[in-house]
């Protein structure tokens, strides 16, 4: 059974998959710290435990989220934010999370919703998504990796007009930009997502988490050094039974039996 929570739901489906759900829905799921805090903690737990291999991050079909909490940090001194490092919890999502995370987003995903999506893995968008970085209308600029993550998902040139002028852009013009892998019917989305994760966590485990492995790392370093490392990971899989299990598998002409080791 999964553990409950105040501000989201966790669900572990029989296909190996966890879906989260934000539920703040009078506030459209503005991230508070309570939220971020038991979104880590949820992550955390789904990490270590060994009957889930992907993960689904969804909210409503009015928000995804609609930024952070702007009513809880409005007030807020500089001292505050800097000592007690607001929104820093949410680095272990990309930095400790190794299973393969969605983000499925219907209607707004907003400021730190937006960037929540972002650091999962890919995003599944409803044809009602819409996303953007509207801080500079409040004065102030994005903070959780929004500048990084929009300009190399979608380049400078869209980055730049999204955060400077705070325009949303459709679920079409961030397919087209790169920022979204698919548009699903609204309806469909989080079973379609739920699917997809259903697809990644009938591999082999340790092989999904290298691979992502490989993929985040193309954002961090020069092609030599990503290059470098993927052809030692490469190489590493031929350690594993399950790269055995799934070469011996197509020769047989049967299903591979992975057993993640
Ligand atoms: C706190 C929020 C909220 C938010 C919505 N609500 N967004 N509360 N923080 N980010 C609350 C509203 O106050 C309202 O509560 C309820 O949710 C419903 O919202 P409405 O505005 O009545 O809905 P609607 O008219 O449909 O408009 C939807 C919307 C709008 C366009 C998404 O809510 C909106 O513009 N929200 C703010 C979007 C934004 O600026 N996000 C960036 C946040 S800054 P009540 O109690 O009044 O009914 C950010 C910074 C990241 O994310 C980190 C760097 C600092």
């Amino acid at each position: 059974a999964a553990k409950t929570y105040e501000n989201i739901i966790v669900e572990i489906r029989p296909n190996k998959v966890a879906l989260i759900t934000l539920n703040r829905p009078k506030a459209l799921n503005a991230l508070s710290t309570p939220l971020l805090n038991e979104l880590v903690d949820a992550l955390q737990v789904l990490q270590n435990d060994a009957s889930v291999g992907a993960i689904v991050l969804t909210g409503s079909e009015k928000a995804f989220a609609a930024g952070a909490d702007i009513k809880e940090m409005s007030t807020k001194s500089y001292m505050e934010v800097f000592q007690n490092r607001l929104f820093g919890q949410t680095d272990a999502i990309v930095q400790k999370i190794q299973k393969p995370v969605i983000a499925a987003v219907n209607g707004f995903a907003l400021g730190g919703g937006c960037e929540l999506a972002m650091m999962c893995d890919f995003i599944l968008a409803g044809e009602n998504a819409k996303f953007g970085q509207p801080e500079i209308k409040l004065g102030t600029i994005p903070g959780i990796g929004g500048t990084q993550r929009l300009a190399r998902a979608v380049g400078k040139s869209k980055a730049m007009e999204l955060v400077l002028t705070g325009r949303f852009m459709d679920a079409a013009e961030a397919e087209r930009s790169g920022l979204v892998s698919r548009i699903v019917p609204a309806k469909d989305l989080v079973e379609e997502a739920v699917k997809t994760a259903g697809t990644m966590a009938a591999f082999s485990q340790p092989i999904v988490s290298i691979a992502k492995e490989c993929v985040n790392a193309a954002f961090e370093t020069t092609l030599a050094e990503g290059l470098r490392l993927e052809r030692r990971l490469f190489y590493s899989t031929f350690a594993t039974n399950d790269q055995k299990e799934g070469m011996a598998a197509f020769s047989d002409k049967r299903d591979p039996k992975f057993t993640n080791n």
